[in-house]
């Protein structure tokens, strides 16, 4: 991808919201979608419609961009992400992000499934995520740094903002028992860990898996944007026997769905709490 093609998105997206200037981007993970149904004065964008703009095709993810206010606070969100595992590069997946460092936000929230591996996790915890592991994957930077977005070799060493962190967590707090924060690691999938690849994760310091966000993360965070992940944790990992599952070890996607269909209503709670935040910004 070259300069001109985030500026040509942004220009059609620009196109279509008008003066609306959103303070916040949210890319919402699976379940997550309901959040469409706050929206005030909801515009939306197709992503087929975007020039340049990867397309969505896994299921039970939409491809649409929501534009509107909630809670009074003008907001732009990713109904539908795209992921590596579709067979998009890096810089497809990533694509968006840059778009709305393009379109003036400073303010991002990544949300995801994932599943447990810290023994202290269930499924239904939110997981604030404080950090991140990628080793085995080719990192979304790799290939011509463009200068416009940030330096050639940015710093990793504070991905996730604090403050906001900090602040989703009490959030989160407010509304179920179970808010905890840690280590996202990330794989390629499609195919969902092994026992012991989540056992070697384990050590390495993972808390969570998952298929997302690291690479919207790490593109975010080179261009300056400040960033905060939550995780709905919707299963234990491969190999760890859940409490909630005994009749059957294997993991399945129809459990992963049916416990983010279960909180999807608490964690839309929480995100529309998280936008007040921006309210005074
Ligand atoms: N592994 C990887 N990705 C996931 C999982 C998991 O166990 N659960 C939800 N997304």
């Amino acid at each position: 991808m070259n300069f001109e093609n985030y500026q040509r998105a942004t220009n059609y997206i620009k196109s279509k919201i008008g003066d609306i200037s959103p303070k916040l981007a949210i890319v919402l993970g699976s379940g997550l979608g309901v959040l469409a149904d706050e929206f005030e004065d909801l515009i939306t964008i197709k992503y087929k419609d975007i020039p340049d703009f990867p397309v969505s095709t896994v299921s039970g993810h939409a491809g649409e961009l929501l534009i509107g206010t909630i809670s009074g606070v003008p907001i732009i969100a990713m109904n539908g992400r795209f992921h590596y595992y579709e067979g998009y590069n890096l810089d497809e997946v990533t694509f968006p992000i840059r778009v709305f460092r393009l379109l003036g936000i400073t303010n991002l929230l990544l949300t995801n499934a994932s599943g447990g591996i810290n023994l202290d996790f269930q499924a239904g915890d939110f997981m604030v995520i404080n950090d991140q592991l990628s080793f085995f994957a080719e990192s979304a930077l790799r290939g011509k740094n463009l200068d416009e977005f940030g330096t050639r070799f940015p710093s990793m060493s504070q991905i996730y903002d604090i403050d906001f962190s900090g602040k989703l967590f009490d959030i989160i707090n407010k509304y179920t028992n179970r808010a905890q924060t840690g280590v996202y690691a990330y794989m390629k999938g499609p195919s969902y860990e092994t026992p012991a690849e989540i056992k070697a994760l384990r050590i390495l310091g993972a808390d969570a898996v998952g298929m997302s966000t690291v690479p919207e993360a790490i593109t975010a965070k080179h261009c300056g944007m400040r960033v905060v992940g939550v995780s709905c944790i919707t299963n234990m990992a491969s190999g760890i026997s859940s409490s909630l599952s005994i009749e059957s070890s294997e993991l399945s996607h129809e459990e992963v769905k049916e416990t983010a269909d279960k909180v999807k209503y608490t964690f839309k709670n929480i995100v529309k709490d998280y936008i007040q935040l921006f309210k005074v910004l």
